[in-house]
């Protein structure tokens, strides 16, 4: 008797644990992708990051995460990484648009497919990924271009543009540069009189406007461009140390839209923010799911961007996160 009671009790406790979760959730199976990020050179790619761990997680897929902390080989190692895990699909964020051939056909024999998160890699090698979802880059420089054009409107030639670029071969240090010069080409009052790497990061962009200073006098510089907020910060840092204020006697835009931006562009020390969303993250889940149900999608998914300058309505922007 006592034998048929704990049986009775045992049943009831299984019944109760499956309660609420049909056969199809139970049977579902969990999907596990491996994520190669880049690194966390700025607060940009810290928010990415956090986008893309989030929206895996709340969309139940198993993530596996690795930071290649700026390093193409330790990118390519760790896509290897994924490949002899054999995960049913793997997201890259490319550091660099090219050498990333060898690392995709192994993906694409093992049968696994890739989807390209926030930068391209390039076009030559777009047959070995599956689709791409982050922003429309060449835009941003055109917008900056309209930006200046407003500003400058009726100001006599020459208008002297130093730019900061990101990190060398990276498409959106490339897009950003070829947007800005496509936007400015039918205004010969502008040119740009010096291009430097800054490497998206905020210590390196102060770096480069500093030495920047040592073969230009930064007092004939018209236009600062940044590629990111981060260097913006380190180019304001250093021009507050000089006799030149940044947003006044110089002329800043700078790309992201993030919280440390905004703030300058409310305090009058920039005047221009081209949006660069890192909230990607639940965007590339939708697009994610469609590949692995088999369904067709688009090879290129953008997130939007707005522009935020001294022409805006700044009050009305609302709090980043990043
Ligand atoms: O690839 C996007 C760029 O990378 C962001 O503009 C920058 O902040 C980041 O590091």
């Amino acid at each position: 008797m006592k034998r048929v009671s704990f049986l009775i009790v045992l049943l009831l406790l299984l019944t109760s644990c499956s309660a609420g979760k049909s056969k199809s959730d139970t049977d579902k199976k969990q999907y596990v992708i491996g994520f190669s990020q880049i690194s966390a050179e700025s607060s940009w790619r810290e928010r990415n990051t956090e986008s893309v761990l989030d929206a895996g997680k709340k969309a139940d897929y198993k993530i596996l995460y690795k930071n290649a902390n700026q390093s193409q080989a330790e990118q390519i190692k760790d896509v290897r990484s994924f490949i002899a895990s054999r995960v049913d699909l793997i997201i890259l964020t490319p550091i660099v648009e090219t050498g990333w051939k060898h690392v995709l056909e192994e993906a694409v024999a093992a049968d696994i497919p890739v989807v390209i998160n926030d930068r391209l890699i390039s076009e030559e090698d777009s047959h070995l990924y599956q689709t791409f979802v982050g922003p429309n880059v060449p835009i941003q420089g055109i917008q900056t271009a309209d930006f200046l054009k407003k500003k400058f409107k009726n100001v006599p030639a020459p208008i002297n543009i130093v730019e900061i670029q990101g990190s060398k071969d990276a498409s959106p240090a490339i897009s950003r540069h070829a947007g800005l010069l496509e936007g400015i080409k039918d205004d010969t009052r502008f040119q740009m009189i010096a291009s430097v790497h800054g490497d998206f990061m905020l210590s390196k962009g102060r770096e480069a406007i500093k030495n920047v200073a040592k073969s230009h006098d930064l007092r004939q510089v018209d236009v600062i461009y940044c590629h990111n907020d981060d260097m913006t910060d380190g180019v304001v840092s250093y021009l507050e140390e000089t006799d030149i204020k940044p947003g006044k006697d110089i002329i800043i835009c700078s790309v992201d839209g993030q919280q440390s931006a905004i703030n300058l562009l409310k305090a009058g020390k920039i005047n221009c923010v081209i949006e660069c969303d890192p909230n990607m993250g639940e965007m590339l889940f939708e697009v994610v799911t469609a590949v692995l149900e088999g369904k067709d999608v688009p090879k290129e998914n953008f997130t939007t961007g707005r522009i935020f300058s001294e022409f805006s309505e700044l009050n009305k922007i609302e709090e980043r996160g990043y």
